[in-house]
């Protein structure tokens, strides 16, 4: 099935901006971008961020306020504050062997760092990988990952797969069937993140009193390094 899917990505693969680099800290802004956002969104994100910080040492010496700022609108702002804090430890140490111990970095991200900047043999497995491989129930090695995310980013879909455009469907045991939408996210995971984010967007606008703000949020936001509390003045960053 590998061949098959291989001829399809060399025809139909997206051209995607991290794909044209081996540079690790790109990878890992593109990655770690990518964790919880969609590639659309992502590319101009991504553009516009290695403008600004080309390197894990320009980076490193930005401040937690600016990364926070450019951050805004991908998302779960903690992964800026862990992708400065990577920063800061490849700057002053290199690459650690086990990528695993940079901050925001979990066993995802490690392998795809690894395959895709440090070339090694491993197999980045994010939803879209596992969805591919439960249905067809094929082996896939490291070298297909790329094509693994498209296919299953652009054919092999969680509910209505097009499998009359999919290269392994002749071989897919899985082949026209449909699937159950994903569980969505609760309602309170959902206002808790709005708050989040809506006081977030108040504080990088300028520093505010913590009795303009909601205290339960402030905490959460203070606990990942997103916002500082002094006396009674709320500031974006660590500090
Ligand atoms: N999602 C996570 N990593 C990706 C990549 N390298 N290409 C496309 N989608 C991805």
């Amino acid at each position: 099935m590998e061949a098959d899917l291989r001829a399809w990505f060399a025809r139909y693969g997206r051209d995607l901006p991290w794909r044209r680099t081996r540079d690790p800290y790109a990878i890992l802004v593109s990655e770690v971008m990518l964790q919880q956002t969609q590639v659309e969104r992502v590319v101009p994100r991504y553009l516009r961020w290695l403008a600004r910080w080309p390197t894990a040492q320009a980076l490193a010496d930005a401040s937690t306020a600016d990364v926070i700022r450019e951050w805004q609108g991908l998302g779960y702002n903690r992964r800026a504050v862990n992708l400065k804090r990577a920063a800061e430890v490849v700057a002053s140490r290199g690459w650690p062997d086990d990528l695993t111990e940079l901050p925001g970095v979990g066993p995802y991200t490690a392998a795809a760092l690894a395959n895709f900047a440090f070339g090694r043999a491993v197999l980045p497995v994010d939803t879209n990988v596992r969805r591919v491989q439960e249905r067809t129930g094929a082996e896939f090695g490291p070298a297909a990952a790329q094509a693994l995310m498209d296919l299953g980013a652009t054919i092999c879909l969680a509910r209505i797969p097009h499998c009359g455009a999919c290269p392994l469907a002749a071989r897919c045991p899985s082949r026209g069937a449909r699937f159950e939408p994903l569980r969505r996210q609760s309602r309170f995971e959902g206002s808790f993140r709005q708050r989040r984010a809506h006081t977030l967007r108040l504080v990088a606008e300028r520093p505010h009193s913590t009795s303009e703000l909601d205290a339960e949020v402030v905490e959460a936001l203070a606990k990942d390094g997103l916002v500082s509390v002094g006396g009674s003045v709320v500031t974006l960053g660590s500090g």
